[in-house]
């Protein structure tokens, strides 16, 4: 059964606006996140920029999750949750994760942040996380199957010596928070369901130094580290599926 929503055109503008939106919340940030601010500060500010743009945090509550947004250092490979008491120091690598509800309809981006003088090891990881996901991008057309996503994402990440995440996944979004389908970013090509204009999804590659594993956190039971507690780096954008390919909605440099 066909699950997958065809976004109106009107729902489209609509998903398109709150993109946006979490596209300049995650340039807002930037600035402040420095060595010594807490992720709770950077929370804090990011809930502050979400509301006086009109709209809401999406992870706030969401499945019992307390924070604005996910902010993931280090070895933790996503759903961290901010706190005064994680503070930022030189060499830390971070990704933080904005998803807005903007008039009803949901934008979903993430991408990292480096402080001070990070090693080379980890900004290689960071590069090649960033391409990863472009690659990803570039399979989004009518008529491909979501399988070949997963693919030319892992096909680059293996060869480069990294190891992708397979326990949390990219997804439809716009009109829910996490809808059909679940995009895996390690898949066989030519699998899966086919791309149609009018599919809005996520495509937010975890991608590991070391392992593939991930252990979530017995006591807050979100944050997910990696399970040898190497390097892990991720970042996302929500894709628009149009008539000749794609539009990264939440791309709000112009860089695709
Ligand atoms: N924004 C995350 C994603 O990309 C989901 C966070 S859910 C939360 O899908 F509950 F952890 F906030
Ligand atoms: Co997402
Ligand atoms: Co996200």
């Amino acid at each position: 059964m066909e699950k997958i929503i065809i976004k109106t055109p009107e729902q489209i503008e609509g998903i398109r606006k709150s993109c946006k939106l979490a596209g300049q919340t995650l340039e807002y940030i930037a600035p402040f996140v420095k060595e010594g601010a807490s992720t709770g500060l950077l929370d804090q500010k990011i809930e502050a920029f979400i509301r006086e743009n009109g709209a809401i945090p999406a992870t706030m509550g969401y499945g019992g999750f307390p924070k604005s947004c996910c902010i993931s250092p280090n070895e933790v490979v996503c759903h961290g949750i901010p706190s005064e008491k994680t503070i930022l120091k030189n060499g830390d690598i971070l990704n933080i994760d904005v998803t807005t509800i903007l008039n009803g309809f949901y934008g979903d981006t993430s991408k990292m942040f480096t402080i001070g003088e990070v090693s080379p090891a980890a900004l290689d990881l960071i590069e090649v996380t960033k391409h990863s996901l472009d690659l990803g991008i570039q399979q989004v057309k009518p008529g491909n199957q979501f399988g070949n996503i997963g693919f030319a994402i892992s096909k680059y990440v293996k060869s480069n010596g990294y190891s992708v995440v397979y326990e949390f996944c990219g997804h439809g979004v716009g009109i829910q928070f996490h809808e059909e389908p679940q995009i895996d970013h390690s898949s066989r090509r030519n699998s899966g369901p086919y791309m149609k204009p009018g599919m809005t999804f996520t495509i937010e590659p975890m991608i590991n130094q070391g392992k593939p594993g991930t252990v979530v956190d017995k006591s807050d039971k979100w944050t997910a580290r990696t399970v040898d507690k190497k390097l892990s780096a991720q970042f996302e954008h929500t894709i628009l599926v149009t008539e000749n390919g794609f539009e990264v909605l939440t791309d709000i440099s112009e860089e695709y």
